[in-house]
């Protein structure tokens, strides 16, 4: 990938977390999925603010950043979606069950990801591998979201 083609993923990705989602009220294993993705997010926006130049580049907090992420991430976030938990906020798809083998697909390669980006991070990689790591990172974000999240 070029790096400005990173970056307009970055910038995309970023936008579309910054989305305020309504999530009062929810209770139980909802509330605590939507509190993780609410963390990890807080990691995503904050590695994206210093790819995007908006913060000082700090590797030893993108490495952190990027730990946060991964711990999150795999079986962890996996055990967060126990079958038909959809209770009201809720924005799962119910076909995440129909589909389980894609959707913790997706929850591993977060994970991988993560990692990656941390260790590149850690290594202190240029920042255009880092970068294209993060890029990578968000897309699992994004088709998880895509296929398995519901505006409701
Ligand atoms: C394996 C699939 C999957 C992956 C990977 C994933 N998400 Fe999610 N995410 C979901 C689902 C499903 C929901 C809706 C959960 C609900 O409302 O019950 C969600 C909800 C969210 C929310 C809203 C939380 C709230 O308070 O309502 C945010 C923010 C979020 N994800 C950020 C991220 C970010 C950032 C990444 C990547 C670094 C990511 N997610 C990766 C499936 C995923």
């Amino acid at each position: 990938m070029k790096p400005s083609h990173v970056l307009w993923t970055i910038a995309a990705g970023i936008a579309g977390l910054g989305a305020a989602w309504a999530h009062g009220g929810a209770t139980g294993i909802v509330k605590e999925r939507m509190d993780a993705m609410t963390e990890i997010s807080r990691n995503v926006k904050l590695v994206g603010q210093m790819l995007k130049g908006n913060a000082a580049y700090d590797g030893v907090e993108i490495a952190r950043a990027g730990q946060a992420i991964a711990t999150h991430a795999g079986d962890a976030m996996i055990k967060l979606f126990p079958e038909g938990s959809l209770k009201a906020p809720s924005e799962a798809s119910p076909s995440i069950w129909n589909e389980w083998t894609q959707f913790s697909g997706y929850a591993d390669s977060l994970q991988t990801s993560a990692q990656s980006l941390k260790g590149l991070a850690e290594q202190g990689a240029d920042q255009k591998a880092v970068a294209a790591a993060f890029g990578k990172m968000a897309g699992t974000c994004k088709a998880c979201h895509e296929a398995f999240r519901i505006k409701k």
